[in-house]
Order: structure tokens, then C-alpha cells, then sequence
């Protein structure tokens, strides 16, 4: 085996097909045994609930090649925990966590040529998702599903790579009080798409959207958490509406723990985002990505980080979330799972 011809440094955040994918099918009550398969293509009912009522949920995580050549993912196990979660709370049948780490090894293992050389910039992106395959027409959920997921090779989420971006606050509402905030839904990204599409318009990289009760406090974007740096603290929104992102959460260790940094989960108010030094938007696609310049309807918060680098703090936090997944660092218990 051999690693595919694939200009590894100038991939963008796009599909290619890969050669394996593993599925799943939800049947009289049981999940079947699964398997491998060559066939990207899916064959449903019309009437199915993914296609009538956006029945669906996602994951997204990574697999690395690691300085010392071994190819591993990154903690999958919250993965399959969030999907419970987010199956749940749309009625559907939960596809057990052990199952999602072991379809995670398998597809990871049938593409290992897909998966990007220590050093090349890219990653193996890996997109478990399940939907409700059978038909139904009155509001109700299927009595049928599919667990799938594939592998595609990956660059940066944003073009630019790792140049500030400048997001917008947006006048579009992300998650309801008591919605789907918090959990990974197709829904929750069909309805951001009018607002990324006019943000790009815009010339805006993102949308930043506030809590949908007062338009007050930050939540997140459209594909990532937010997190603020002031002084030697990291600061993140502290909200039930946003999605539990795990880089989030493996930053917050990772600057307590590696960096003697102090970590706060609070309400943010937008009209204090000036106070902040650094801003960044993290997650398994965006990685950190540093943030340069905020814009309230017409009011430009300009991050003292500036717009040509990541600030100093965030670079160290990017160095060594990174280094822990590619095996340059030491990573905690149970971080690093080997394939
Ligand atoms: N927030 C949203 C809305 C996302 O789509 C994502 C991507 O998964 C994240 C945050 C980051 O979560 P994670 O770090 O688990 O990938
Ligand atoms: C991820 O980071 O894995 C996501 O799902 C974000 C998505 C908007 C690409």
C-alpha cells in the first residue's frame, strides 16, 4: 500500500471520494451487523424522513498521521457520545458508541492511502451521519435508518488558511432557547445557509450569531465555538444553545493543564468583545482559526492581534492541541485512539 497522489498541500475543505465507507441499516427495531462498502451512491424512498422532515444527524472528526508514522483519530469517543445525544433528542434509534469507534477504525483502516503524511498540512476527515430512511408523511419518526460514514482528505476549513478572518454578527437567529442548539442536526445548518451565502456576499468569513433570546450575549458561528483571550485567561461562551464543540472543550484543558492558562466559561456580552486581546474559532474543521476583526452592523471591533497572524496565546494553544494530535506532544488519558 501506498499513499495516493493527492497534492496534500493545497487541498481545500472539499469531498473526494474515498475508497471505503461503512454502513449501517435500523430495521424492526435492531441495528444490523454493518459493513464496508465500495458504493458512495444511496438509494431511498421519496417519502423518507431525512427528505420530508430534515430527519438527520452528523459528526466530524479527524485521522492523523503522526510524526512517528502511526495513524490515529482524536478522541472519538465524545464523537459517539454527542451522535447518542443527537439521535436522541430528534427520536432516533442511538447507533451504540462502541459500534461508532469501531466503524471509525474500519474506514480509517480501508483509506489509510487517503490519510494525509505527517507535515502535508491536511487531514482524514471523517463524517458519521444517520437519517431516517423510511417513508413517512404525517409528522412522525421513520421506523427505519442509516448509520454511515466516510473518509475524505481535507485542508483548511477557511481559504486562507491561518490568516484572521473578520466575521459578522449576524441578524439571523442560529439556535431557539429550548431548540437543537446543542446537538448536531442537518437543521441547524440548512437554516444558516441563507446567512453564511449573504455573509460571503458580504465579504465576511463567517457569521458570528448571538443568543437568539436577547441578541445580547455571543454564542458561536455558523461551523465552530468562539473562544477570547485576555491576558493569561481563555474565555468561552457559556451557553445551552451552542453545540459542545470538542476542540472547545480539549482547549480548555489543554490551556490549563499544558499552558498554566486560566480558563472561564461565561456570558459574553457582544458589547464587550473590544476588551478581549485574541479571538479565535475553534473546531475539528476550523482547527483554530484566529479572528481579526469583529463587525456589529457597521461597527468594526478590531482584535489587537491584528490581521495578518494568530496572536501569540492562540498560536500556543494551536501548537499544542496540534502537537498532541499528531504525536509530538504527550496527549492526556484516552486522547488518542491508535488504528
Ligand atoms: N459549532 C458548530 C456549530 C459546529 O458545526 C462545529 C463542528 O463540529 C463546532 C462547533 C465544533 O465542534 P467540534 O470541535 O466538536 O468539531
Ligand atoms: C466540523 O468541524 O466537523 C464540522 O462539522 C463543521 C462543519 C460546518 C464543516
Amino acid at each position: 500500500m501506498s499513499k495516493k497522489d493527492i497534492d496534500w498541500g493545497n487541498l481545500g475543505f472539499g469531498y473526494i471520494k474515498t475508497d471505503k465507507r461503512y454502513v449501517a441499516n435500523f430495521k424492526d427495531g435492531a441495528w444490523d451487523e454493518g459493513t464496508l462498502t465500495d458504493d458512495n451512491m444511496i438509494t431511498i424512498t421519496e417519502c423518507a424522513g431525512v427528505l420530508q422532515y430534515a430527519q438527520t444527524v452528523f459528526e466530524g472528526l479527524k485521522a492523523y498521521t503522526t510524526v512517528d508514522g502511526r495513524t490515529v483519530a482524536f478522541r472519538p469517543d465524545l464523537n459517539a457520545k454527542r451522535m447518542a445525544d443527537s439521535a436522541a433528542r430528534l427520536e432516533m434509534p442511538v447507533f451504540p458508541e462502541e459500534r461508532f469507534i469501531d466503524a471509525v477504525k474500519k474506514v480509517v483502516a480501508a483509506n489509510v492511502d487517503y490519510v494525509p503524511p505527517y507535515g502535508s498540512g491536511a487531514t482524514l476527515y471523517l463524517r458519521p451521519f444517520m437519517f431516517g430512511s423510511s417513508a413517512v408523511i404525517g409528522v412522525k419518526p421513520a421506523q427505519e435508518y442509516q448509520f454511515r460514514l466516510f473518509a475524505t482528505p481535507v485542508g483548511p476549513y477557511f481559504k486562507g488558511g491561518a490568516k484572521p478572518l473578520t466575521i459578522r454578527v449576524s441578524d439571523f437567529d442560529r439556535a431557539a432557547p429550548h431548540g437543537t442548539g446543542h446537538i448536531k442536526a442537518g437543521l441547524n445548518y440548512a437554516m444558516s445557509l441563507h446567512a453564511i451565502v449573504t455573509a460571503h456576499a458580504e465579504g465576511y468569513d463567517e457569521n458570528l450569531y448571538p443568543d437568539s433570546a436577547t441578541r445580547t450575549y455571543v454564542e458561536e458561528t455558523g461551523g465552530a465555538n468562539i473562544i477570547f483571550i485576555k491576558g493569561n485567561k481563555l474565555m468561552t461562551p457559556k451557553s445551552h444553545t451552542i453545540l459542545p464543540s470538542i476542540t472547545r472543550r480539549s482547549l480548555e484543558y489543554v490551556a490549563e493543564h499544558y499552558l498554566g492558562m486560566e480558563v472561564e466559561e461565561a456570558d459574553i456580552p457582544i458589547a464587550e468583545i473590544g476588551q478581549f486581546d485574541e479571538c479565535g474559532l475553534c473546531g475539528t474543521a476550523a482547527v483554530i482559526s484566529p479572528v481579526g476583526k469583529i463587525v456589529d452592523h457597521g461597527k468594526e471591533i478590531c482584535l489587537p492581534s491584528g490581521m495578518t497572524a494568530m496572536g501569540p496565546k492562540t498560536q500556543k494553544l494551536y501548537d499544542t492541541l496540534t502537537g498532541i494530535q499528531m504525536g509530538t506532544i504527550e496527549a492526556p488519558e484516552g486522547w488518542i485512539v491508535e488504528i
